[in-house]
């Protein structure tokens, strides 16, 4: 939530910083803004997009090298002109941009106003720009003190990026719950809510931690604690390739991340897997496994998307290596006084490795005493550096706002875990876990075959697009699919879906069904084949619309759906990773179909740092 990007050396600032705006503006784009630092601070920001942005400064002096730049999601304020970041303190000493909540802002906003500030905007930002402004005028400090001052009265997340009017050398930047990342150069520092903006000009990153303080001029880093602790940064090479950030051809990065994920799995599994051998190693969970075999329990935690994946987790441990398994919005259980013991595992899931629930659920845990294992994507990322242990999947930076490639991933991984779980206790044959393994590494091929069909999928996303509302069914493996279907079709065409257990449907959903209703049925051939025959007639019965994602070769439900998707079979435990793929294609055709911006739907954003 929100893009934050900072440039200090001898290169024009602007382009450098419009470019990683670009990069992160899957963070939020309700409003855009830039800072330069010269003679005077140029400020310039809009409501709206970067683009907006770029054609607002045509003309202006875009001069300095020194600058910050912002994306905003809103938190506190509409997204309008006055709300965007930069923040400017009232008398113009500080210049602020921020990622995160500053949750105590009306109380010192309060005090502020009792001590004759007057504010502009409704955000909370402006709140800390005029606090580190006070206590700096007040104090007589010097900007790095009055900023440590400031955050010690702040409760809540930031990332910041802040300069000072008198101290034009420098650019103060802070962090607590929301990613920042400092890229080393000669002679110039970067700074970036994610790698993203900062690969193209640098390898060497520092992944700043909670309470960091960093004080940047363009040939010195000072690295410390809000308490005023030295720290030594840590800088560490990152391996991340600036082809693997553009659109490479495709219309939107979802199409072009929907078409990676026989890349992505591949990249996920490979190394991992043996088939020679038939034997699975997961490297981040060397120390962990023996733990892990022998848990009670284990509870895998998340949101969105990746929620969906834990579900499919769930399956997966239960059905391959028999371990009881619940799964649970990162949101309700930090906030519900969970029954934590310490033998319990707890698996954390997540693309970014920064969503804030998740982050505070697995600081629950840990603080309850259990092993914390993490799934995440973004090397580095905050998920990572909190948990005891864990597998990166390896889908390569995921841009579009809705997840596609991220969830094969993070499913293939539970799959490995699961076999390998299996293994260490004895619930699988060698058989069966043979040939497990060896079709999981076929998976990549058959999603190859899968993307050849766009034609089909376009074609009833276009009889379909102008529907108010989807049902989606699916049984066992194949509900969370279901649930992961509706959520791809709303997030980004904003057309209502419910995805729903196919048994279930009659105690609620049915009711809805008529004419109008397309209801997505996942029927491959699986244990509960007859009984989904069973709910499609239902449908049927009912006149509703039925568009079947079936076994190839199926007669049975072409004969009586509207439409059938054929994809080829695999083993029910693999089936997610394949029926996924129909169910992204038919929500990006109808989604472009109905003008929707896809790869920035409206009010989301990806990396969500607050609660
Ligand atoms: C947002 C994104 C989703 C994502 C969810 C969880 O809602 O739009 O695509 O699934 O956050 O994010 P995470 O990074 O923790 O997987």
């Amino acid at each position: 939530m929100c893009g934050i990007v900072g440039y200090i050396g001898d290169k024009k600032a602007f382009p450098i910083i419009i470019n990683g705006l670009k990069r992160l503006e899957y963070r939020g784009y309700d409003s855009a803004g830039i800072a330069l630092v010269n003679e005077e601070t140029l400020t310039y920001k809009c409501k709206g997009k970067v683009s907006d942005l770029e054609n607002f400064v045509k003309g202006k002096n875009i001069n300095g090298n020194i600058g910050m730049g912002h994306t905003r999601w809103a938190t506190h304020g509409e997204p309008n002109d006055v709300n965007a970041h930069p923040q400017i303190s009232q008398n113009g000493y500080f210049t602020i941009i921020h990622n995160g909540i500053i949750e105590n802002y009306s109380r010192l906003k309060k005090k502020l106003i009792d001590r004759g500030y007057k504010f502009e905007s409704d955000t909370d930002t402006e709140v800390l720009a005029n606090l580190i402004e006070y206590i700096y005028l007040k104090g007589k400090v010097n900007a790095e003190i009055a900023v440590r001052l400031a955050l010690t009265k702040v409760i809540g997340a930031y990332g910041l990026v802040i300069t000072c009017k008198e101290e034009k050398d420098k650019i103060i930047a802070a962090r607590k719950g929301s990613p920042l990342v400092i890229g080393v150069g000669k002679g110039e520092y970067f700074l970036a809510s994610d790698a993203t903006p900062i690969v193209e000009h640098t390898k060497s990153v520092i992944y700043l931690n909670d309470d960091d303080v960093a004080i940047l001029k363009k040939d010195e880093l000072i690295l410390k604690t809000i308490s005023n602790n030295r720290l030594t940064p840590k800088i560490q090479k990152i391996d991340l390739e600036i082809g693997k950030i553009d659109k490479n051809g495709f219309e939107h990065f979802m199409l072009k991340e929907i078409f990676e994920q026989p890349r992505a799995i591949n990249d996920t599994f490979r190394g991992r897997v043996n088939v020679d051998f038939s034997t699975i190693h997961l490297g981040g969970l060397y120390n962990v496994i023996p733990k892990l075999a022998d848990a009670k329990r284990i509870i895998i935690i998340g949101c969105g998307t990746s929620w969906h994946a834990g579900l499919v987790g769930e399956y997966l441990f239960e059905d391959l290596a028999r371990i009881p398994v619940e799964v649970e919005y990162a949101s309700e259980f930090r906030y519900r006084k969970p029954i934590i013991n310490s033998d319990d595992i707890i698996i954390a899931i997540s693309q970014s490795g920064e969503t804030a629930d998740t982050l505070a659920a697995i600081k629950l845990a840990k603080e309850a005493g259990a092993t914390v294992l993490g799934i995440c994507n973004v090397v580095g990322s905050s998920i990572p550096r909190y948990t005891d242990a864990g597998v990166y999947t390896h889908a390569g930076p995921e841009i579009g706002v809705a997840s596609t490639k991220a969830f094969t991933a993070q499913v293939t991984v539970l799959t490995m875990m699961a076999l390998v779980l299996a293994e260490k206790r004895n619930t699988l044959t060698e058989k069966d876990k043979l040939k497990l393994i060896k079709e999981l590494t076929e998976i990549p091929g058959i999603i190859e075959k899968i993307l050849k069909n766009s034609e089909d999928y376009k074609k009833i996303a276009e009889l379909y697009k102008d529907a108010s509302n989807f049902l989606y069914l699916g049984r066992g493996y194949l509900f969370p699919v279901a649930l992961e279907g509706a959520l791809k079709l709303k997030e980004i065409s904003y057309i209502h879906a419910e995805g729903y257990p196919a048994a279930e449907m009659k105690h609620g959903p049915i009711a809805l069904i008529d004419q109008n209703m397309p209801v997505v049925v996942i029927a491959t051939k699986d244990k509960s084949y007859e009984k989904i025959v069973s709910n499609i007639q239902e449908v049927k019965a009912r006149n509703g619309i039925v568009i079947a994602v079936v076994s190839e070769g199926d007669t049975v439900i072409k004969s009586m759906a509207d439409h059938v998707l054929e994809i080829p079979d695999t083993y029910e435990a693999l089936s997610p990773l394949t029926t996924v793929i129909p169910l992204q294609l038919l929500s990006y055709y109808i989604a472009v179909m109905r003008g929707c911006n896809v790869d920035q739907p409206r009010n989301l954003a990806k990396s969500v740092t607050v609660e």
